[in-house]
């Protein structure tokens, strides 16, 4: 290993490392990408990755930083061996966020205009007119977790004249979004919402959240959107709110288990919509920059951006 210049080791999703490996050059790092790379790990400043192995970390005794590829750091922080002494630096990018508001907003939509059932009269040759049923004025989104990604996608919402609400830990205030904070007013956020989409982080806290009790509080015919993190929802409550008829549809990204199995019974649920993962994609070049960005920062001795609390787990 070359002194002097930072050792830094990248975990990557595959398709990653020459873009990553070839920015870095460009940065005047050493570069190392993990499986390809021969490395002395004592010798490795900054890591980079998504979703480590449990115990990957500790095995770098003298990293400096983490940093996240992703917006969410559970994969990190639920690592039960995880060095808690180190900045944790999360991936905050216009990008992704407007990514992630494109797809709740298109998801929105097609609810919205009843799309799927035009899909389905497709299908049979036939044509079958539906009239809207209502104005999108009429209709209530609410997002729970109003962060960088909430917030950009309320703004989006907003100019397809949806009627928008959030709730978060703290209260906000965003021009034309109706704000609910702490436990305590989630049922009355919750009474409200036509569609509920999920984009809170996951933490001790949020585990769980979305789960009968919650289902129950929405209003009969209500959609639930999850785009934060599998974990946030309990899928055997989520389809026997779906299969009483209390919940109309859901539309989920993200799984207790990813890849979700071929065998799990959400791939055929008539009123679910599965896609993989993919509401906000890290787009490679941005997280390459920005991270190349914080460590020349940090190595002029300026302050870490985005540094996760590891005690809100966000
Ligand atoms: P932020 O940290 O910016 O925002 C988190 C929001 O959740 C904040 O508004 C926060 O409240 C709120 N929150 C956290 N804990 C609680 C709680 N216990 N009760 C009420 N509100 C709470 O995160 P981002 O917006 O950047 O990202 C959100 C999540 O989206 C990520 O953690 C990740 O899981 C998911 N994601 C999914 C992707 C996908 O492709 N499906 C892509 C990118 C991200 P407050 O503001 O008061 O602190
Ligand atoms: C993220 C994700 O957290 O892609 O950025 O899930």
């Amino acid at each position: 290993m070359a002194g002097g210049k930072p050792n830094v080791l990248f975990l990557l999703p595959p398709g990653w490392d020459a873009l990553s490996k070839a920015l870095f050059g460009h940065a005047g790092f050493n570069s190392f990408l993990h499986g390809k790379d021969h490395y002395a790990p004592p010798q490795i400043d900054y890591f980079v990755g998504f979703r480590p192995p449990h115990g990957f970390l500790k095995t770098l005794p003298r990293v400096k930083a983490i940093f996240s590829l992703g917006a969410g750091v559970d994969g990190f922080l639920r690592d039960p061996e995880f060095p808690r002494h180190l900045p944790v630096v999360r991936f905050v990018d216009e990008t992704l966020q407007r990514e992630m508001a494109q797809y709740v907003t298109m998801h929105c939509l097609i609810i919205h205009r009843h799309q799927r059932s035009f899909d389905a009269a497709q299908k049979e040759s036939t044509w079958r007119q539906r009239m809207l049923g209502r104005p999108s004025r009429e209709l209530r989104i609410g997002i729970l977790g109003m962060g960088d990604i909430g917030a950009v996608t309320a703004e989006r919402l907003l100019m397809f004249d949806f009627q928008v609400s959030g709730w978060s830990r703290s209260r906000k205030t965003v021009p034309g979004v109706t704000s609910f904070a702490g436990p305590e007013e989630l049922p009355k956020f919750l009474a409200q919402c036509d569609i509920m989409v999920c984009m809170l982080p996951l933490t001790p806290e949020t585990e769980g959240i979305l789960n009968a009790k919650l289902f129950a509080g929405l209003p009969q015919g209500a959609w639930v959107m999850n785009v934060g993190r599998g974990g946030h929802c309990n899928e055997q409550d989520l389809v026997a709110a779906l299969d009483s008829g209390h919940l109309s549809g859901a539309v989920l990204d993200v799984f207790q288990t990813e890849p979700l199995p071929p065998d799990n019974a959400l791939w055929t649920h008539p009123k679910v919509t599965v896609t993989p993962h993919i509401a906000g994609i890290t787009d490679p070049r941005n997280a390459s920059a920005f991270v190349v960005d914080c460590i020349a920062r940090a190595e002029s001795g300026a302050p870490f951006k985005n540094v996760v609390d590891l005690n809100r787990g966000y």
